[in-house]
């Protein structure tokens, strides 16, 4: 069996005229989208942990980030342009790679989009009792939201919870309520067919926008520069043990592409409204940053509601807080929606293409959504979240997951160039020779760090290659070899740039990413071959026209 067949990009043009979506959004609603799907608990939530770990310096890990997603963000953008179709990452990899690396990277998407939800739902919710209890001391005097009814199992008894819950025969009782009724809500929502229209996502994203120009304006007022020294207090280390908190905050720009059969132009505006929205939301995620590391100690940022917190923390006014907390509710419930609507539409894919058993595409014959699909994705996100799963670890699956995909879509624009460079694409990243461009900057990178540590070499592998401990890290290796290996791989194929540094920034912050993070990246990858090699191979649509 061939595991490696493709689809041909032709293939999607036969089927286009089936039955379009209308074509409505211009590279301004595209852009707001895009913001809509990107400003959430990253920015709201996330950032206080990387922070607190890493200092004001986080602010140029949020540019770092940025490039590196910029990368892959023109690959997207050329593939939407070649590929006009909804699907993303999945889609391209079964045009590029064939169907297995699809498979798993369908797989895989489920960390970005479903396993991601349940981070945003954990994080839904703290801002909401955030704003319950802000309500009640300053407006409606309820009481506090119950500690065990906004607590899951895990972070109840990490946090001692269990010791003041109510308990049935002994066994104390705690859940996640709010993060358990705004999953079952937007589930309803995207079950019933609601879309995120194009004025609803734009209200969204002008909440959005307000509260956080508000943040920054007025917190720049309360910034005490002094908060900014030192800018790297826990070193270079610290600052990168933030990677996977501010990747998580750029995850969405991606989903743009899902939206290339509803844009008047996608070939044109897709990618414009793609770079656009990464470029609006970096000098954002900076200027907040800097004003919140500038406002309290670094320190202190380690909370859930950071924004919110730093100015109950300096006494300003309550409702500048009780506003931070209503958008940040707000901006998580868009997120939620997009990545809500967006799980069940590639499991849709996946079972058109005979990956998934067809109960995955099943169409409502009334709302026609997807509905077994959107009912699972809400339950997947639902239960953990109410029951059992602590944010932090699946934050840095979801970005795990995300960056591998962004791995395999920019390495298969890269790719594609070279193998179909026949095929119209309205958007084409300018083509530098990776072989001379990537050999210098290499050099330059050795030469830089040689200069820094003033010409001892010895002294600059082990800066290169260890921890603060004095420990190799086996990731910085095999990033080495993988530059290495582009680079004769360049020679020979002619690779263009800015694809292949897509592949090694994305490369390069999945492998700073805990050992932890990696063993369950592989069980997840596992447990899809698994399934591919029981199910999917066998019933796939290639497979059985190939046996006709
Ligand atoms: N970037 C999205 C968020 O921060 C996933 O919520």
């Amino acid at each position: 069996m061939n595991y490696l067949r493709k689809k041909t990009i032709a293939s999607f043009y036969e089927k286009k005229d089936e039955k379009g979506l209308a074509k409505h959004l211009t590279v301004w609603d595209i852009t707001a989208f895009g913001i809509a799907a990107i400003i959430g608990a990253g920015i709201f939530s996330t950032i206080g942990r990387a922070s607190a770990d890493g200092g004001p310096a986080i602010s140029l890990l949020f540019i770092f980030t940025a490039i590196a997603c910029s990368f892959s963000a023109f690959c997207y953008a050329e593939f939407a342009s070649m590929v006009p179709v909804s699907g993303s990452a999945y889609t391209y990899s079964y045009v590029a790679f064939g169907e297995i690396i699809a498979w798993i990277i369908g797989w895989d998407l489920i960390m970005e989009y479903a396993i991601g939800n349940i981070v945003v739902a954990i994080s839904w919710s703290e801002y909401f009792v955030s704003l319950w209890n802000n309500l009640s001391d300053n407006v409606f005097h309820w009481g506090y939201f119950p500690k065990w009814l906004s607590t899951d199992y895990y972070t109840g008894y990490k946090n001692e919870i269990h010791k003041i819950a109510p308990t049935i025969a002994g066994i104390p009782i705690m859940f996640n309520l709010p993060a358990a009724l705004i999953t079952l809500g937007i589930t309803w929502l995207t079950f019933k067919g609601i879309k995120e229209s194009r004025t609803g996502s734009n209200i969204f994203v002008l909440v959005k926008l307000a509260v956080i120009f508000m943040v920054i304006v007025l917190g720049s007022y309360y910034v005490k520069p002094e908060n900014w020294t030192p800018f790297t207090p826990e070193g270079v280390s610290g600052v990168l043990k933030g990677i996977s908190a501010i990747f998580f905050a750029y995850i969405g720009f991606d989903a743009i592409s899902t939206t290339a059969e509803e844009c008047k132009n996608p070939q044109r505006d897709l990618p414009k409204g793609i770079i656009w929205s990464l470029i609006i939301c970096t000098v954002l995620y900076v200027l907040i940053t800097l004003v919140i590391t500038g406002m309290v100690n670094y320190k202190e940022l380690r909370v859930a509601d950071p924004l919110a917190y730093v100015f109950d923390k300096i006494h300003a006014p309550a409702w500048i807080s009780m506003v931070i907390s209503i958008s940040a509710v707000v901006a998580m419930a868009s997120v939620l929606l997009v990545f809500q609507l967006g799980q069940p539409r590639i499991w849709l894919a996946m079972s058109r293409d005979g990956l998934l058993p067809k109960s995955f595409g099943k169409i409502h014959p009334r709302f026609q959504t997807p509905s077994f699909s959107t009912i699972l994705t809400g339950l997947i996100v639902g239960v953990p979240s109410m029951l059992f799963i602590d944010a932090d670890l699946i934050t840095d699956l979801t970005s795990i997951g995300t960056l591998f995909a962004f791995v395999l879509v920019s390495g298969g624009v890269a790719v594609l160039q070279v193998t179909q460079p026949e095929v119209e694409r309205k958007f084409k990243i300018p083509f530098i020779p990776a072989k001379y461009s990537l050999t210098l900057i290499l050099a330059a990178v050795i030469i830089s760090a040689l200069v820094f540590h003033n010409g001892n070499l010895q002294k600059c592998i082990q800066g290169l290659f260890m921890n603060e401990k004095g420990s190799l890290v086996v990731g910085r290796i095999v990033f080495l070899l993988t530059w290495v290996t582009l680079i004769v791989l360049s020679f020979k194929y002619n690779f263009s740039l800015i694809p292949l540094l897509g592949v090694l920034t994305s490369g390069f912050m999945m492998l700073e990413l805990s050992a932890t993070t990696w063993y369950g990246f592989f069980i997840w990858l596992a447990v899809g071959m698994v399934i591919y090699f029981a199910y999917s191979a066998k019933n796939s649509k290639l497979n059985t026209v190939a046996e006709k």
